[in-house]
């Protein structure tokens, strides 16, 4: 019997027989590594540079930390655990990741299809960056619905080779639901058309994990910012991008090039973290749902944003249920009276901490407009629903009697 995530998530990617029996890892602070002779430097060259990936089990070829390291390695075979992946690839930080997969994956001409909205880093280098190098973004307008979903590919694939496909669920900070399956069966039926098979690269930021495993829904790439629930105490940046060992490969050898590595603490960090995110995660979604409750019930609200009220008939319901094994503990709700009684709420509150970012252990607020959002122009924030009465909050492991009675003396002044 394969062992369970919570399992894996202490054991998998270390074997302390390799380290002298230290029951942690050692923290491999080094920037290159010596060869043990000639013929061996000229070997792990040759297999590091191969096109294709190593075989399963072969002994690591460690020659310089920015191509890899035993770190890296260890975070990454872990990551790669928990995704179902082959292997998956460690970056400095997620965006790195996710500019390492639009530059592994796309050329000039080319068009990329994404689901809306899409994390601000991931639209801007979509929308004020890519398109200088001549290719071309396409948003789908219902995530959930097949003739959506085809209509927004067919008009891409129209303009130019579409070679990606970039879809993040459930989407920041709407929490808007997208249908990994659909989707991914979509790119598959444009790849023959088109002869070439669109890569489908989910952002699993928001849920992680334990909670969504896209790649089994028929993604080719799981990509994450690990800086949220995997790293967890808001006090390091990392990505990893997990998937089949070609594509894995090919990451990492440009990796190299961008010198997007994540360094050995980080990677240390990371991979220590991982041993509590399920724990974390369980404690924090509990809380989320009780301030979740609060909120609905509250005069001074008028809508909450929470995955976990998402009506199982809908068709968003059906795709949750079928797709994610927990609702998260990030979501928006909004409040009446606008940003100033936005702003009068947030002044009041003394456990909550204001801040951008997600998923560390302690509960962060922020309004969107005003923040994450402040230069997306207002006609495309409310397009996707973020309006002045906005506000994100990612909820911690603290008690929750204490949150919400810091959020309900803090309402009492809206
Ligand atoms: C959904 C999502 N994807 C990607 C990123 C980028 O991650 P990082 O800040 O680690 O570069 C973020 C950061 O907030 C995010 O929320």
């Amino acid at each position: 019997m394969p062992l369970h995530r919570n399992t894996q998530t202490v054991a998998a990617g270390y074997d302390s027989k390799a380290h002298h029996g230290s029951i942690k890892p050692p923290l491999y602070s080094t920037s290159t590594f010596a060869y043990h002779s000639a013929q061996h430097a000229k070997d792990v060259h040759a297999q590091y540079f191969s096109i294709t990936p190593p075989e399963a089990g072969a002994d690591p070829a460690y020659i310089y930390a920015r191509l890899d390291s035993p770190n890296m390695a260890m975070l990454q075979a872990r990551l790669a655990v928990l995704d179902g992946a082959e292997d998956a690839a460690v970056f400095n930080c997620g965006m790195a990741a996710i500019n390492a997969i639009t530059q592994a994956f796309l050329r000039p001409g080319d068009t990329v299809l994404h689901t809306k909205p899409i994390y601000g880093g991931t639209d801007g280098l979509l929308y004020s960056h890519l398109t200088q190098f001549g290719i071309t973004p396409f948003g789908i307008t219902d995530p959930l619905d097949a003739d959506s979903i085809r209509a927004a590919a067919l008009s891409a694939a129209a303009q130019g080779r579409l070679a990606l496909v970039m879809v993040e669920t459930p989407a920041n900070p709407t929490s808007g639901i997208a249908d990994i399956a659909l989707i991914a069966a979509i790119a598959a039926e444009i790849g023959e058309r088109q002869g070439h098979k669109p890569i489908v690269a989910v952002d699993n930021t928001f849920l992680g994990p334990f909670q969504q495993n896209p790649l089994a829904h028929g993604a080719d790439l799981c990509m994450t910012s690990l800086t949220k629930y995997a790293g967890g105490h808001s006090d390091l940046l990392a990505g990893g991008v997990s998937g089949a060992a070609g594509p894995i490969h090919q990451l990492k050898q440009l990796r190299t090039l961008l010198g997007s590595h994540l360094d050995a603490h980080s990677s240390w960090m990371v991979l220590r973290s991982l041993e509590t995110m399920h724990l974390r995660t369980e404690r924090a979604g509990e809380n989320a749902r009780a301030i979740a409750e609060f909120l609905r019930t509250h005069p001074a609200i008028s809508a909450v944003n929470y995955i976990g009220f998402t009506d199982p008939q809908s068709r968003a319901g059906q795709v949750f249920a079928r797709q994610c094994r927990g609702a998260g503990s990030t979501f928006t709700f909004k409040i009446h009276g606008g940003e100033q009684a936005a702003f009068r709420m947030l002044d009041r509150l003394r456990v909550l901490h204001m801040a951008v970012s997600l998923g560390g252990t302690e509960t962060l607020i922020c309004h969107s407009a005003t923040t994450t959002h402040f230069n997306v122009p207002a006609e495309r924030r409310l397009d996707v629903g973020i309006d002045d009465n906005s506000l994100r909050i990612s909820v911690g492991v603290e008690h929750i009697d204490d949150l919400i009675e810091d959020l309900r003396q803090a309402l009492e002044s809206v």
